[in-house]
């Protein structure tokens, strides 16, 4: 022991559309971490948008793809990692987050969340936005089974104070 604090990873949780990539941008300014969007790691890796990753191979793909992609970007510290919202759909996943990482749960309002969600890399929700009930049902436990903290997402500059305070204590 050298004597430095701890380096530890912190991943943000929730639906899409509920403010991951932008609050995981502002906090990694913040606290001079690293950010990983685990989305745009995915399609650099394979060099295809995620909808393209969808239209080509399938979702059953994607989730191998991603699954893989989240152990390799934990196997680093000192980041704050923002995870695609199907993270949690696969169980080993969620043992992975909260053994590498502490985990926020990014609560938001589906009804704001639909307001000025942006369908075009979001190839669940393209066809018809209201799926995004279906997928809350789905996932809602799930988010609260695998997250450390659960904040809500009101007022991006609150849910931003709130992670750094958890995290400062
Ligand atoms: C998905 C959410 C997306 C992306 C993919 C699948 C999902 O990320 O990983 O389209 O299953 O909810 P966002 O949460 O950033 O939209």
């Amino acid at each position: 022991n050298r004597g430095e604090a701890v380096i530890k990873n912190f991943s943000l949780i929730g639906m899409p559309g509920c403010g991951k990539t932008t609050i995981g941008k502002i906090l990694s300014q913040k606290l001079g971490m690293d950010f990983i969007d685990l989305d745009e790691f995915i399609q650099l890796k394979i060099g295809l948008s995620i909808s393209n990753i969808f239209d080509i191979y399938g979702e059953k793909f994607f989730r191998n793809i991603e699954s893989e992609c989240l152990k390799e970007v934990l196997e680093k510290e000192g980041q704050i990692i923002a995870t695609g919202g199907g993270i949690v759909t696969v169980e080993k996943n969620i043992e992975i987050l909260r053994n590498r990482s502490i985990v926020f749960y990014i609560k938001r309002n589906i009804e704001d969340i639909l307001k000025n969600v942006d369908l075009e890399n979001r190839p669940l929700l393209r066809d018809n936005k209201n799926k995004i009930y279906e997928l809350y049902n789905q996932r809602y436990k799930l988010y609260e089974k695998c997250a450390h903290y659960v904040v809500d997402n009101k007022l991006i500059d609150e849910v931003v104070k709130s992670i750094i305070n958890i995290i400062k204590n």
